[in-house]
């Protein structure tokens, strides 16, 4: 669809892929010196999405005003960021993007797949038809309790991250259903096994640019 290659981190909070991001963008650079890498994230990667996922992150709101936030920014991120980087033919990581609509808006709080299908059609659809989604989505799944164990205790928890693990259950399954739904796109990381472990499981990762 593009001459870039569009990679998205997903994953419930607490399951480590922000430690991995930095270095993952790192390890594309020196595979693709040529190309660029442009590291982004959602909510967020542009000023009016940064604005609104302050807003997200914070203030409480009807599940279909939070759905409808998220995917207006996801419109401007891709008009702004993610269209013109792939392009012109760039590497884009994105930390997140519509899979955690569905595993959290869906799966956790309970939206309608239906209209979270419509949302993802009508911000992703392209003219051709085509839904721009990422090339490579890698997930980093684990149980909720451990995730749990795992958050930040130091950081004040966000809206999402209070939520409880009955609550991050039903995020995790529905990344699991969207990952067998497409499983060409997604590269499963086993987020129980340690920081090393899930390191050289990544490096071992065939990306064909
Ligand atoms: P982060 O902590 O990984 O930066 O993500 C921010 C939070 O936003 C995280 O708890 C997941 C949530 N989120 C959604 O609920 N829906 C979405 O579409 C996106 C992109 C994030």
């Amino acid at each position: 669809m593009y001459p870039g290659y569009f990679i998205s981190f997903e994953g419930i909070d607490g399951a480590g892929k922000s430690t991995h991001i930095e270095s993952f963008q790192k390890l594309m650079q020196e595979r693709y010196p040529q190309r660029e890498v442009v590291m982004t994230r959602e909510p967020g990667g542009t000023s009016l999405g940064e604005r609104l996922r302050t807003l997200l992150l914070d203030a409480p709101m009807n599940l279909e005003t939070e759905a409808l936030l998220m995917f207006a920014a996801r419109r401007e991120h891709i008009a702004q960021v993610i269209e013109p980087a792939l392009s012109a033919g760039k590497i884009v990581i994105s930390d997140r993007f519509t899979d955690a609509s569905f595993a959290y808006q869906g799966g956790g709080r309970g939206l309608s797949l239906k209209k979270l299908n419509e949302l993802e059609h009508w911000v992703q659809g392209r003219p051709n038809g085509v839904l721009l989604q990422p090339n490579l989505t890698i997930l980093f799944d684990l149980p909720g309790e451990i995730a749990e164990a795992r958050r930040s205790k130091v950081r004040a928890p966000d809206k999402f991250e209070k939520m409880d693990l009955n609550f991050f259950e039903k995020v995790r399954q529905e990344y699991l259903r969207r990952a067998k739904e497409d499983p060409k796109r997604f590269y499963l990381v086993d987020a129980t096994k340690t920081p090393d472990l899930i390191w050289s499981d990544l490096k071992k990762l065939e990306i064909i640019i």
